[in-house]
């Protein structure tokens, strides 16, 4: 996934243009370039590796001062992240910016070279910028607009893009199918943005463009049409985050503000859907009957999305009785799942626009599956789409690796599971009043562990220099291990899988020796025993362990080298407890490692390609 922006107004458009790449560099980072329109030429500066490359650069050269320009942080695709890969690509009359793939690049590549043009990259997007110049400058009437419903006609895959035609300085051009874009509207000047921070700090009015629909923006005026030229009127929404939420509020990385955002999160996500004491959905217009009839549900997601369905499922399947499957977007796709239309597929996407999530979705709804989206960006594709929507009310989350995401989606899983077990009659009201209590506490849980967290800083400094590690847990401790794993993995880079604590002796306990680091969860006090034997297992063949538990666990003497006790929670809710810690045993892994806690290699906040 790649960052787009565009501006157009009175004002020099580089500040902007900068400003909004740093605010979407979360999107992907391994290069990043500018283009503006200066005294009628497209002046085009970009370079590899971070933003600061590029501003280090454009310091070097004669200031831009053009009032039109386009930018762009790239995730690459195609193309190693290289200056020649990364964006703007022109073909000097024409330049864009884009988000997405062109799946036909290479036969519409051969009929360009066919027409005399040449290629300097690797990517798609050159192919498509060279197309645009086609139809713009082998047609008589040269209509930008007319060009580009050319273009996207022959195009085949997703994507956003930003357009500079070199005749229309004053004027911004963009055009998506999928892959988001917004529109934002200020005093005397607009932009375009592929994410709301992007502009925040500007304006707070945007709309979304729709997938097909061409944008010709102006600095006093935005016109849309369909990709068949009829005008569409857009309607003009406001950005509900503020720019604080967008920034990193003292913090040292948005990742360890987001951590300490959760309580809030929380809160914001819960509040809104209990009443008199019992969770509920009316003002989504989850119909009663859609739950208490439900012979199955399905929940689909990516990273660490699916990893709240599988503690989903757990909650789910453990409370109210009903079977419950969970699948990795990417692999449900093409399983050709058995759905039935009375069977709800819920979707979990924090961003709303993966696209393996957005491809499952379609494909259950292709199906007759009621969809519901547990989604926390307003406005997003999954939102739009789906039949009910669930917000999860989190706030901007800028840090690549999900955090308060993950929480807000528990609790929203959680909240489903006992109006879900209340229904069917499978709790009674006290029993469903009890743990929606109990679920509105949480909050108070994690502002007791995150009251101080140096102790596991000081554990994590001791774990630094592993290998390998492996996270194990029974039951919901188990469900809940996929995403401390991860975590762990994605910005520490150190290799690390999540195991069921029963299964270890089944071959992986061969991977245990000295030195290895183990972090085991034990929260279930049915299971505490035989957590504790399975924990004597690798400890007595090398392992260091680092134990999650209980507050009134009963550890026998040598059992682990470190421990974190939870405060009081019940065992049902625990891993709504549990995450925290293992959200920051990671974070404090990653840092003490040097690896770059809120953009780690090769990664993106938000995948909107195959
Ligand atoms: C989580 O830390 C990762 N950044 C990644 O696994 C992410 O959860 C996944 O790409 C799904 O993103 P989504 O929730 O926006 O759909």
């Amino acid at each position: 996934m790649c960052g787009i922006v565009g501006y157009v107004g009175a004002q020099p458009s580089v500040p902007f243009l900068l400003d909004g790449l740093k605010k979407l560099e979360y999107r992907g980072y391994d290069s990043a370039g500018i283009a503006v329109i200066e005294n009628g030429e497209i002046e085009v500066v970009k370079a590899k590796g971070r933003l600061t490359n590029l501003e280090n650069k454009l310091k070097t050269l004669k200031p831009l001062t053009g009032c039109c320009g386009i930018g762009h942080t790239r995730w690459a695709t195609h193309g190693e992240p290289s200056d020649v890969n990364s964006h703007p690509h022109t073909s000097s009359r024409v330049t864009i910016v884009h988000n997405g793939i062109i799946e036909n690049y290479s036969e519409l590549k051969t009929f360009l070279i066919s027409k005399g043009y040449t290629f300097v990259s690797e990517t798609d997007t050159e192919v498509a910028v060279k197309l645009l110049d086609h139809y713009y400058y082998n047609d008589p009437i040269k209509d930008p607009v007319e060009a580009i419903m050319k273009t996207i006609k022959q195009l085949r895959g997703y994507y956003a893009l930003g357009i500079l035609f070199k005749d229309y300085p004053d004027t911004l051009f963009a055009v998506r199918r999928e892959s988001p874009l917004i529109i934002g509207y200020g005093d005397g000047e607009n932009f375009i943005a592929s994410d709301v921070p992007a502009i925040l700090k500007y304006t707070k009015k945007y709309s979304l463009l729709d997938t097909d629909e061409i944008a010709t923006i102006t600095a006093d005026g935005v016109k849309v049409v369909t990709h068949l030229g009829f005008p569409v009127e857009k309607e003009i929404l406001e950005a509900n985050w503020d720019l604080e939420s967008a920034e990193k509020g003292g913090f040292p990385h948005f990742m360890l503000k987001e951590i300490h955002e959760q309580p809030k999160a929380l809160l914001n996500t819960l509040n809104p859907r209990i009443k008199d004491g019992m969770p509920d959905f009316s003002a989504e217009k989850i119909e009663d009957d859609l739950l208490r009839n439900a012979p199955a549900l399905h929940i689909v997601g990516c990273g660490t999305a699916m990893h709240a369905g599988i503690v989903g499922k757990y909650a789910i399947e453990q409370l109210a009785r009903v079977p419950v499957t969970v699948d990795i977007a990417s692999e449900f796709r093409y399983a050709n799942p058995i759905l039935h239309p009375n069977e709800p597929v819920i979707v979990i996407s924090q961003s709303g626009e993966t696209l393996d999530t957005i491809a499952a979705m379609r494909l259950a709804k292709g199906q007759g599956c009621p969809i519901i989206a547990i989604v926390n960006v307003v406005g997003s594709t999954i939102a739009r789409e789906a039949d009910y929507v669930l917000y999860t009310w989190a706030g901007p989350e800028i840090a690549v690796a999900s955090t308060k995401a993950y929480s807000v989606q528990l609790a929203t899983l959680y909240l489903l599971a006992i109006r879900l077990a209340w229904l069917r009659g499978a709790i009674d009201d006290p029993r469903a009043k009890e743990l929606t209590a109990d679920l509105l506490e949480v909050p108070a849980v994690l502002d007791k562990l995150l009251v101080n967290t140096d102790n596991i800083k000081h554990i994590a400094s001791t774990y630094i220099n592993s290998q390998s590690a492996f996270y194990i847990g029974r039951s919901l401790d188990f469900a809940l291990s996929q995403e401390g794993s991860l975590k762990l993995k994605e910005i520490s880079y150190i290799h690390s899988e999540s195991y069921a604590a029963g299964e270890l002796k089944h071959g992986t306990i061969s991977l245990i020796e000295d030195g290895v680091c183990v972090v085991a969860i034990a929260t279930q006090e049915r299971l505490l025993e035989k957590m504790f034997s399975n924990i004597k297992e690798v400890k007595t063949r090398g392992a260091r362990v680092f134990l999650i538990t209980r507050s009134d666990s009963i550890i026998p003497d040598g059992l682990v080298d470190d421990v974190v006790r939870l405060p009081d929670i019940d065992d049902f809710l625990a891993p709504l407890a549990t995450i925290l810690p293992l959200q920051l045993f990671a974070y404090y892994m990653a840092l003490l490692r040097g690896c770059d806690v809120d953009k780690p290699r090769n990664l993106a906040k938000s995948v909107t390609v195959e």
